[in-house]
């Protein structure tokens, strides 16, 4: 048995004439970095998003790292955030010399908890990172009420949402800006690196773009020390082929939710996603939690089926945040999930065959 945890090379066969032309083009106008093929990407990234505007990038860490930047947090400041996300989250608020400070997940749905938030809130606090975990969106009007309530700055999270809704809204409108990722693995992934930030601040945006390009809006006069994070044009290119294909890659993720859901029903062991109230989400990831988890991911890695884990260590027990008063135990939900959490394999070619074959396998396993 082979069922890959991703399959990029069925996605790419799916589409392959689409992407080898407009490889070529960039080729052929030798339009590499920057330019009009990811400045077209942004116009159909925002437009798809809702969004007035879209700076594409070469990173969804550089997207983390120039929203900062831009909104002008640094040193001193404080940014409440989930622990339960991926590291790059609080990496890029450490990038800008602000400190992360973490919050525990709900129990339900694994996003930030915004029962937790007024615990975490101090004069230095300045800024929520709402992440939509896994695909689902997280709940933005509680945090955004608690936001406004305390005059501090929303930022979105949006590395595994896209085209994830919350009340019918799409994600990364809720706040300042949302930040995506274009990692190859991502609903919508890039064939390199690859990032946005999308805001309806037209002086984030452009002040973001400066920031990105050497902190420079006219060529050669710099007005602040930035970064190089321009999206190359390949990178461009390939993402407006693929987002043409997203909602329905979207859907067909949304379909092999459901049937894991139907063929897991009777597994006492597995605890299911919960979807929350309002939200679409967009199943970048199914993450179930397991009885002898670790035991399970080695029966069905050794039967051919890929498996992970999102994520094993939550961000507050990572080395470079534990001298930070983060030794573990203060975080009980995200702690005691860490070691249940298992992805099944999740990409909008998979078919029922295949959930079947895991569902099976998975029943197997508990019945040994
Ligand atoms: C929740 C989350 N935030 C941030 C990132 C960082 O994105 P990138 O890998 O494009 O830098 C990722 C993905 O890798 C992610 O899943």
């Amino acid at each position: 048995m082979n069922i890959p945890f991703v399959n990029l090379k069925a996605q790419y066969q799916s589409i392959k004439p689409e992407i080898d032309a407009a490889l070529q083009s960039v080729l052929d106008s030798t339009a590499f970095s920057g330019g009009p093929f990811a400045a077209q990407f942004e116009k159909e990234f925002a437009a798809a998003q809702g969004a007035a505007h879209c700076l594409a990038v070469s990173s969804g860490t550089a997207a983390l790292h120039l929203v900062g930047m831009a909104l002008g947090l640094g040193p001193g400041d404080e940014v409440i955030m989930p622990s339960n996300t991926f590291f790059a989250t609080a990496e890029g608020v450490s990038l800008y010399g602000a400190k992360p400070v973490f919050v525990d997940c709900d129990p339900a749905h694994y996003n930030l908890d915004p029962a937790r938030l007024e615990a975490a809130l101090t004069p230095a606090s300045k800024a929520v990172y709402a992440v939509h975990l896994y695909g689902q969106p997280a709940p933005l009007g509680p945090i955004k009420a608690f936001c406004d309530t305390h005059g501090l700055v929303l930022v979105e999270d949006c590395a595994q949402a896209h085209l994830a809704t919350y009340e019918g809204r799409p994600v990364g409108t809720f706040g300042a800006a949302g930040c995506f990722s274009f990692y190859p693995g991502k609903n919508l992934g890039a064939y390199g690196e690859g990032g946005a930030v999308v805001t309806s601040d037209p002086a984030l945006h452009a002040k973001m773009a400066a920031l990105g390009n050497h902190g420079s809006r006219v060529r050669y006069v710099h007005e602040y020390v930035g970064h190089n994070y321009r999206m190359d044009g390949f990178q461009g290119a390939i993402l407006s082929v693929k987002l043409k294909h997203l909602e329905a890659w979207t859907q067909a993720r949304q379909k092999a939710a459901d049937l894991y859901r139907q063929h897991l029903a009777g597994v006492p062991q597995i605890v299911l996603p919960a979807e929350a109230p309002g939200v679409r989400h967009v199943y970048h990831l199914f993450v179930v939690r397991a009885q002898r988890r670790d035991e399970l991911k080695k029966f069905l890695e050794e039967r051919g089926v890929g498996v992970g884990i999102h994520y094993p260590i939550p961000c507050h027990q990572q080395a470079p945040y534990q001298g930070g008063g983060h030794a573990g135990g203060e975080l009980p939900v995200c702690e005691a999930y860490a070691p249940q959490l298992l992805s099944l394999p999740m990409f909008a070619e998979l078919g029922e065959a295949e959930i079947q074959q895991v569902a099976s396998l998975i029943g197997e396993f508990y019945a040994q």
